[in-house]
């Protein structure tokens, strides 16, 4: 990846909170794009859309996307709002997406072949913030939600690896492993011991940060995977970043269908003032707020 492909991580940071200011902007209205080809990745396909113009987006920003052609509204059937995913890569004038077929937006959106056109809306929301220099940052990533990470991990650059950055991924099974080749160098774990560690990606995280005197997590992944991350590194007081997947209608805070409660008692946007939330600020990650599991 060349240095002009690569995307950019929001300012400076401590880790501990996010720059209120930096969010890259999505242009006024839905831009109508061609699908540049999919690629097949075991349980999961990688939706490439031609995006040559088009904003640079910060890990973690997300766009809406919905299929030009038929996207609901069929005879016995209702058109359907977009569906937001998170931009996995951004490379070569493409913007990268990671689909897992779970219902009938995502089903169509697999279906899409080069030429195919799709509306997208974005990139939207906040991204991730940046490790301080004497920070080691430990991606954890599960199911689909890996996808962010990708594009985290592109911005830490080809000498992530010596810098001692550490990818680990949990999955379903062997089918859903294909997915980790999207990271580099990534530790992997699943449910059924197909692949890597049997048991959860949290007991990765658990030996890596007992072996890491300054970490600082950013995790995207099913409830319950944000919800331990959440807790183990409150308890060991290291910063997280946690993006989170709450269902979105509108994806530009005007249905408010997204909000989570904070710790302090208010709520916030997630598409907004997340997807990527500082940890600290949650007394704890709800069911509805992560990847579909
Ligand atoms: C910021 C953000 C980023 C996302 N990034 C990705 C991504 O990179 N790749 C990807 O495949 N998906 C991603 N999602 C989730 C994606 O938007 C949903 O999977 C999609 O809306 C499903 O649409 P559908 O019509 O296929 O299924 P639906 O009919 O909408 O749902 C199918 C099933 O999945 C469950 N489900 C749907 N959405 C969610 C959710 N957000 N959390 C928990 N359960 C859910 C439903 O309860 C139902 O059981 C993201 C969501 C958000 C908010
Ligand atoms: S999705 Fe509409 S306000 Fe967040």
């Amino acid at each position: 990846m060349s240095g002009s492909d690569r995307p950019v991580l929001d300012g400076s940071s401590d880790g501990t909170s996010q720059c209120a200011s930096a969010r890259v902007q999505a242009p006024i209205g839905r831009r109508l794009l061609t699908v540049a080809g999919m690629d097949e990745l075991g349980a999961y396909r990688v939706l490439r859309l031609s995006d040559p113009s088009g904003p640079r987006p910060q890990p973690g920003q997300f766009s809406m996307l919905t299929a030009a052609e038929r996207w609901g509204g069929g005879e016995d059937d209702r058109p359907h709002v977009p569906r937001a995913f998170s931009v996995a890569r951004w490379q070569d004038g493409e913007a990268h997406y990671l689909l897992e077929d779970v219902g009938p937006g995502t089903h169509r959106l697999c279906e899409l072949r080069g030429g195919d056109e799709v509306w997208v809306l974005g990139p939207l929301g906040r991204g991730f913030t940046a490790p301080a220099e004497d920070q080691r940052a430990i991606l954890v990533g599960g199911g689909v939600g890996i996808a962010p990470l990708a594009i985290l991990q592109d911005t830490f650059g080809d000498h992530a690896d010596t810098q001692g950055t550490v990818a680990l991924l949990g999955f379903r099974d062997g089918a859903h492993t294909r997915g980790a080749s999207l990271l580099r160098g990534a530790q992997v774990a699943t449910d059924d011991g197909s692949v890597g560690h049997h048991g959860l990606v949290t007991d990765l995280l658990v030996r890596e940060l007992d072996e890491t005197p300054r970490a600082i997590v950013y995790a995207c992944g099913p409830a319950p995977m944000l919800e331990a991350t959440r807790a183990i590194c409150g308890a060991r007081d290291v910063p997280a970043q946690l993006a989170l997947e709450s269902g979105m209608a509108c994806g530009f805070g005007a249905c408010f269908g997204c909000v989570v409660p904070l710790r302090d008692g208010s709520y916030l946007r997630v598409c907004l003032d997340g997807p990527v939330i500082d940890a600290a600020r949650l007394e704890r990650v709800d069911a509805h707020a992560g990847a579909p599991a």
